[in-house]
């Protein structure tokens, strides 16, 4: 589903490479969990796999396309939830939902009936016409997951999706996450939550500042390193010294 090889990004501005000769495939079908302190690469290594930087050297090939050369051809077979809510905040949860569902060129009932169904799933229906700036952090976060849903992906890829939401929201969402998964699409998710991401992946990716530490299924990972769970693991690998 993923296969990256030697990915190397290094940003203009930045001191050292964001990203570090990383390679990893990620199987079809799976919920990936990529995880690493602040500043690790995540966010920029997403970035790549969803075409949005496309400034990098290595090779990244992704539900089998070539992203030098097909970048729109995979706009329509995945959905991304970036960190940052990616919301009209003037606009209505509704009107936000209908201008995503153009971009993916969705219109009429197809595009109604969708939203309507995403609004019944994630418990906001009875907001639908409300501005998005009143709406809770956790209201703003399934939102945002919505807008990411509306064409259907094969491969969703959410960044942080349940940073400052609060449980019972944080439940609706992994829920969500597992029975999308359970309908046959693959997911790869980050998160800081290692209790969360050690009860939903399948197999999880650590890195630390761009480089890959360690890859496998959360417990062949906790248990090779004998520790008691993947957060322990995670300190073992990665240290304690606090990230910038
Ligand atoms: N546009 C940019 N220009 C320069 N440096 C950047 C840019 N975006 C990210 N970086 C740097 O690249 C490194 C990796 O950042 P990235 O956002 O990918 O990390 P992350 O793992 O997503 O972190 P977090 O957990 O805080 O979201 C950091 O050192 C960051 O400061
Ligand atoms: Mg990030």
């Amino acid at each position: 589903m993923v296969h990256v090889q030697h990915l190397f990004k290094h940003y203009r501005n930045a001191e050292h490479p964001s990203v570090d000769d990383l390679s990893f495939t990620f199987d079809e079908g799976k919920i990936v969990g990529l995880l690493g302190p602040n500043g690790a690469g995540k966010t920029t290594t997403i970035s790549i796999l969803c075409g949005l930087i496309r400034e990098y050297s290595g090779d990244v090939n992704v539900l089998g396309l070539n992203l030098k050369s097909n970048t729109e051809e995979l706009k329509y077979k995945i959905g991304v939830v970036p960190q940052q809510i990616a919301l009209y905040p003037e606009l209505s949860c509704q009107e936000n939902l209908m201008y995503y569902g153009k971009l993916y060129k969705l219109s009429g009932k197809v595009l109604a009936e969708k939203i309507d169904s995403l609004l019944r799933q994630f418990g906001l229906h009875e907001h639908a016409n409300k501005q998005i700036r009143n709406f809770s952090g956790g209201m703003k976060r399934r939102a945002n997951i919505i807008a990411s849903l509306l064409n259907d992906p094969t491969l969703l890829i959410l960044d942080e999706p349940t940073a400052g939401v609060d449980v019972q929201s944080r439940s609706m969402i992994l829920s969500f996450l597992r029975s999308y998964n359970e309908q046959g699409h693959s997911i790869i998710y980050t998160s800081h939550l290692l209790d969360e991401a050690e009860a939903l992946c399948h197999e999880v990716l650590i890195i630390d500042k761009g480089k890959k530490i360690i890859q496998g299924t959360p417990k062949a990972i906790i248990e090779g390193n004998d520790t008691p769970n993947l957060e322990a693991l995670f300190l073992k690998l990665t240290g304690n010294k606090v990230r910038d």
